[in-house]
């Protein structure tokens, strides 16, 4: 028996590295990514190691890239929203993890693949629906289902029973759950758990505060090719630098900050605190760029399928045929998307001042208050006179 294991280093993947060893007796390869969620990654291979893992079953990737580029901006070309404000966040960071760590299984001659999501959550489905669409044989092992260890003196019992180190601040409770990648940070549950309580200051380490923002405005411009972004004033940037250098951007101006309830694809709600500055500030960028290069039809009907897309995001099914098949609708739509849009950044705001692109929709000779010659206002008659015609026959049987 061999598992790959997603661990993270901390305490709680590490109890589950040892809970693997002893309680299921298998072989642990673990798996460790930088998504840009801001934490060394070296340490977590010394614990490893420490650990009692083989050198050759230590995996720790930089897949930053990776991310923003085949993850991050493909899911931004559709604007996709869950319930009218979430950026999911969390939600698109897990389909590369499953997808690495199945890869990794297969390289290792691994039978199965270990996640520390809990029980109640979205991400336990989002890890194994992952694992299962890319490998249906796949054995998954969810230790937060299975074992014993669900209070914290217990597992805190077992990490000292193995000799795993315990950071000081990690013998409390912490005081609500994290979740961290380039695109977002979450905070959940404990202290955040009425939804009538306001987060306090400290939850926040992605963006300053509205309030404390400077007084004066900053101009940004982001330019796009073919829907994605591709660099901000006027400097090009990978897709990762490109994201940080946005994520810097906007939360140097307090955009970005988000407490919501949201609806668990489990059933429950939860309230949850969230910081996406970067994408924010894509969001608006991305929507403006379009304002002046998609058709109607198109624009239309992609905002249209935009909710759908965005609960399939949601609740998992990125590795699914219909989300395949809403991607190459959308990412057809993005063939024009080229151009750049200009924002002022101010105090939690993201304010649109222009937009140009070569392949502009926009056309100031038809639109003008000023008298034209392209566009006859007499056609305006009959095209509202047909329109209305059912409205009338409607109001005449029924007055
Ligand atoms: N509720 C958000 C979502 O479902 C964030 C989840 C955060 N995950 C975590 N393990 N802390 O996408
Ligand atoms: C978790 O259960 O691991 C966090 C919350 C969620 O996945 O929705």
């Amino acid at each position: 028996k061999k598992v790959v294991l997603a661990y993270s280093g901390g305490l709680d993947t590490s109890v589950i590295l040892k809970w693997l060893q002893t309680t299921y007796d298998c072989e642990v390869v673990t798996f460790t990514a930088d998504l840009g969620q801001g934490e060394e990654l070296e340490p977590a291979r010394k614990k490893a190691e420490m650990l009692g893992i083989k050198p050759e079953n230590i995996f720790i990737e930089d897949l930053r890239e990776d991310f923003v580029r085949d993850y991050v901006f493909p899911m931004f070309r559709a604007n996709a929203v869950y319930e009218g404000v979430y950026l999911l966040g969390t939600s698109i960071a897990r389909p590369l993890i499953a997808k690495r760590q199945i890869e990794i299984a297969r390289e290792t001659g691994a039978d199965a693949v270990c996640h520390g999501a809990t029980g109640k959550g979205n991400d336990q489905v989002r890890f194994e629906l992952g694992y299962y669409a890319l490998n249906p044989d796949i054995h998954v092992i969810s230790p937060w289902r299975e074992w014993d260890l669900t209070s914290r003196t217990r597992l805190i019992d077992f990490a000292e029973q193995h000799q795993i180190p315990i950071a000081k601040d990690k013998r409390g409770e912490a005081p609500f759950s994290v979740d961290a990648n380039l695109l977002h940070i979450s905070a959940e549950g404990k202290v955040l758990e009425d939804p009538w309580d306001a987060p306090e200051e400290y939850v926040f380490s992605r963006s300053v505060s509205p309030e404390d923002a400077p007084d004066k405005a900053t101009v940004i411009t982001v330019d796009f090719e073919k829907g994605d972004p591709v660099a901000v004033d006027g400097e090009a940037l990978s897709p990762a630098a490109l994201l940080t250098r946005l994520n810097q951007l906007a939360g140097d101006n307090g955009i970005g900050r988000l407490d919501l309830v949201e609806n668990r694809f489990v059933g429950m709600k939860s309230r949850g605190v969230y910081e996406t500055p970067g994408g924010t500030i894509l969001l608006t960028a991305h929507r403006a760029m379009e304002s002046i290069t998609l058709d109607r039809g198109a624009a239309h009907l992609k905002d249209e399928l935009m909710p759908r897309y965005a609960e399939l995001l949601y609740n998992g099914f990125w590795f699914s045929p219909e989300r395949e098949m809403l991607q190459a609708l959308i990412d057809k739509s993005q063939d024009k998307v080229n151009g750049q849009v200009r924002m002022k950044l101010y105090k939690g705001n993201v304010i649109v001042e222009g937009r140009q692109s070569k392949d502009s929709l926009y056309s100031m000779e038809h639109v003008t208050f000023e008298e034209d010659s392209v566009y006859d206002q007499r056609d305006a008659a009959g095209f509202i006179k047909l329109n209305a015609l059912r409205l009338r026959l409607l109001k005449r049987q029924h007055n």
